[in-house]
């Protein structure tokens, strides 16, 4: 009996899979279909797969073509895979022709023709496309046009900016083409904004008011009482409106978020996180399109704290360090929080520079991540005995952001109900920069 074995995503199951699968049985007598895990595909970059692994597993069962079928969750399983079900052929599509050479030391291994004109890329992007235009004009900006790339169905609209921040050479052009915000808002389906706080609350408004989807970088509005605004306007509009903390849509963010919930380090009882940029700060000439601390760190800094400890704390402690020509300007922050059974500290800064870490302190052991820790792709749990400690690694891809892009695609879809920072942390991040703000 010749065994012949194959991999794939198969997602929204196509012509093109199955002319394959057709020719892949007819090498042998046997057919193994692979098909690739989630997590997997992640990261090796493959990102918004639009179905789940039952239902494209569903999907092969039903073509009746598949003798077995397996799952590749981790790199290197194919060799694995062969010599367990003893494959005699290996075979993909002529899109990997040579990538998968290597495995002649196991078997044979046969590339087929792909058919041309169809792809689970074009269906995914069919069924999603969704014109994002930018806002602002800070790096963060160019960052997120370049991260779109990596998101199957959307596409940028247009940016609208006054020209004076960083920008680079793809963005300068599209500037010219919108020449107001609400011309931006006319060729879109969403926006994204990055202008400075003070402008999110009218732009994040006059967006969603428009029938427009909105993803704002945190701080999202000034007050808490325009937050309690928009946002009801998005609840009315049936309108997502996304915080755009990138942290928070990390795979290991999550992920560790999940261990602490399922009590790894026990009852959680201090959480501390630094974050800080040291910039180039003129006390005579402030750059328009800088933040000032407590907006630029103080969302992220903070989001770990709420997502632990909650948004109930009973006190807060805060010392900041302000520029003598602009008050309004903090180069450094220090917040302390007192919760009825715990306790959380943020440091922030654009004028200072310090460790870049975050510790999370529990009953049963602590965790760990080094900076930069808002990057997080990998953490420790550490235990009292060393050899009971783990280490958790998880790819970071574009700094986070595509998972971001991601997360508001799939909101906006219905795909999936749950934000990653609900509008209760959103609006006490608002909160808190206002009082750090009160202090000048
Ligand atoms: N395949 C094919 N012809 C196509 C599309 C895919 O022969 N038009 C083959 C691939 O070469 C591979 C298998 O089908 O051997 C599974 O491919 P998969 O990556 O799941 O499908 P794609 O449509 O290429 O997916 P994507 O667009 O996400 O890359």
């Amino acid at each position: 009996m010749t065994k012949v074995i194959t991999y794939g995503t198969y997602d929204f199951l196509h012509e093109g899979h199955i002319r394959l699968l057709k020719r892949a049985k007819a090498l042998g007598d046997y057919l193994i279909v692979g098909v690739t895990a989630e997590d997997f595909d992640k990261s090796r970059g493959k990102i918004n797969v639009g179905q789940s692994l039952m239902e494209r597993v569903e999907a092969i069962r039903q073509t009746g073509l598949a003798d077995k079928i397996i799952i590749e969750e981790y790199e290197g399983q194919k060799i694995d895979d062969i010599r367990r079900y003893e494959a005699d052929i290996f075979t993909v599509g002529s899109d990997w022709e040579g990538k998968f050479d290597y495995l002649n030391e196991f078997c044979k291994v046969v590339y087929l023709d792909r058919t041309e004109g169809i792809s689970s890329t074009e269906i995914r992007s069919q069924n999603q496309e969704l014109r994002i235009g930018l806002v602002g004009e800070t790096n963060i900006v160019n960052k997120f046009k370049n991260e779109c790339r990596f998101v199957n169905g959307v596409k940028v609209s247009g940016i609208f900016a006054n020209g004076t921040g960083y920008l680079d050479d793809e963005l300068k052009k599209l500037i010219s083409e919108t020449t107001s915000f609400e011309a931006l808002i006319d060729k879109s389906d969403a926006v994204y904004i990055a202008s400075k706080p003070s402008e999110h609350y009218n732009q994040v408004k006059t967006a969603l008011e428009n029938g427009v989807h909105v993803i704002c970088e945190s701080p999202v509005c000034m007050t808490q009482s325009e937050f309690s605004e928009v946002s009801a306007i998005a609840e009315e509009k049936r309108l997502v409106l996304m915080d755009g903390i990138k942290t928070a849509y990390s795979i290991a963010f999550n992920r560790m978020m999940l261990l602490i919930k399922g009590g790894i380090i026990g009852e959680t009882l201090s959480v501390d996180t630094t974050c800080t940029s040291l910039m180039d700060i003129d006390d005579n000439c402030l750059p328009p399109h800088i933040w000032n601390s407590i907006c630029a760190w103080g969302p992220t800094a903070l989001l770990p704290i709420f997502k632990i400890l909650g948004t109930d704390f009973k006190q807060i402690m805060k010392f900041s360090k302000t520029l003598p020509s602009h008050r309004d300007f903090d180069l450094f922050t220090k917040v302390s929080f007192l919760y009825d059974n715990a306790v959380a500290s943020i440091k922030v800064g654009q004028g200072v520079k310090s460790e870049g870490e975050m510790v999370i302190a529990g009953t049963k052991g602590y965790i760990y991540v080094p900076a930069p820790w808002w990057k997080t792709d990998y953490f420790e749990v550490r235990y009292e005995n060393p050899s009971d400690n783990r280490r958790y690694f998880y790819q970071l891809e574009g700094e986070g952001i595509r998972y971001e892009i991601l997360s508001f695609l799939n909101l906006i879809k219905g795909k999936v109900s749950y934000n990653q920072v609900s509008p209760k942390i959103s609006s006490k991040i608002i909160r808190i920069v206002e009082e750090v703000s009160d202090t000048k």
